[in-house]
């Protein structure tokens, strides 16, 4: 734990379990249709890939996001009686959360912010950055994955019963969930809220395969890093020897479940090693490892999410150019 007077954080290896990248990868890459999960896109390198991708012409994500927050951030900050303490996860650069941070800074003197994190040196860095950035503000992080954070803050950081708790879920993370996994990480962050605390939920429209597949496939080649790196992780990590020159990046939209399917392609017949799992890995030519799913929403999907989950989805903000959505769920008094 690294503890000064402005800020704390609390680090959980491997974001809670320090095995759980090694059982991870030996389960995924030994089943018939291999995969892993997207979490570990971000160690350090990754973390900064993403950064880039959030400033590539094709990635609108950020952009109508930030769009949203710039010019409704009071509006969405005002419908939150206050005072409130801030919790946000998967933070990440914690760019966009400024104007959030500031539109309550302007409300209220001061400011409990708690990041979560898998990344731990995401949030080292955007927590002093914010700290340099917001005398009024204090942070509490966690350097953990979502789960083993919402049990750790129930327990660590109980409700102040003078602040309602804001809990922040931007960028569409949500789209990374699958249908019941999502409703089973709202309904854990529901456990944490009470009676009338709020949930922000930034979360990306269904809309044509032609904006959505170069956001995800970018003519620069920064989204096809962003996931190669994860063979180099592993390379670098479990001691791998993938030839990351050896597979390509594949981003499709499946029209019928409203998802991005993320693979990455073995361009030819090969074996992998990986040797701290003393694993051996064969690919046949065009066969994929699955290491993302981005889901779209409209806005029914996301009223029945909230319904089912202990949420009333209580107001939507768009970009001007309707490609995002920003949702307010208040917690209900009989979840
Ligand atoms: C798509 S980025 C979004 C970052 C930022 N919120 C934004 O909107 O730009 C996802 C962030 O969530 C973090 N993350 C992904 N999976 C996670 C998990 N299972 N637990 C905790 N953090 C996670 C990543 O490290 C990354 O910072």
């Amino acid at each position: 734990m690294l503890s000064d007077s402005r800020l704390t954080i609390h680090r959980f290896a491997e974001g809670g379990d320090s095995n759980a990248f090694a059982s991870d990868v030996r389960a995924g890459l030994s089943a018939t249709r291999k995969a892993l999960s997207p979490k570990y896109f971000y160690d350090e390198l990754g973390s900064r890939l993403f950064e880039a991708i959030c400033w590539l012409p094709e990635y609108y994500l950020t952009r109508a996001e930030s769009e949203i927050l710039r010019t409704h951030g009071d509006e969405i900050v005002s419908s939150v009686d206050g005072p409130v303490r801030l919790l946000e996860l998967g933070s990440g650069s914690a760019e966009k959360t400024r104007f959030l941070i500031e539109a309550l800074l302007s409300k209220q003197p001061q400011l409990h912010y708690l990041p979560v994190d898998i990344s731990d040196s995401s949030l080292e860095l955007s927590s002093q950055r914010l700290l340099r950035l917001y005398p009024g503000l204090r942070i509490t992080g966690f350097a953990a994955d979502y789960f083993t954070a919402l049990q750790a803050l129930a327990l660590q950081v109980p409700a102040d019963p003078g602040h309602r708790t804001v809990a922040l879920f931007l960028g569409s993370n949500i789209g990374n969930f699958g249908r019941d996994e999502s409703r089973e990480f709202l309904r854990a962050v529901r456990k944490l809220l009470r009676p009338e605390d709020a949930l922000l939920l930034g979360a990306d429209l269904k809309k044509s395969p032609d904006i959505l597949i170069p956001a995800y496939d970018d003519a620069l080649g920064v989204t096809a890093a962003f996931n190669l790196n994860l063979l180099a992780r592993i390379n670098r990590e479990l001691d791998g020897n993938f030839d990351v020159g050896k597979f390509r990046h594949r981003a499709t939209y499946n029209d019928d479940l409203g998802k991005i399917e993320i693979h990455l392609v073995s361009v030819e017949p090969q074996v992998v090693s990986v040797r701290a799992l003393d694993l051996q890995v064969e690919f046949d030519e065009g066969e994929t490892i699955s290491t993302e799913n981005s889901y779209k929403f409209d806005l029914e999907q996301l009223s029945a999410i909230a319904s089912d989950t202990g949420f009333a989805l209580a107001n939507t903000w768009f970009d001007r150019a309707r490609l995002f959505s920003f949702n307010l769920f208040v917690a209900q008094e009989n979840a």
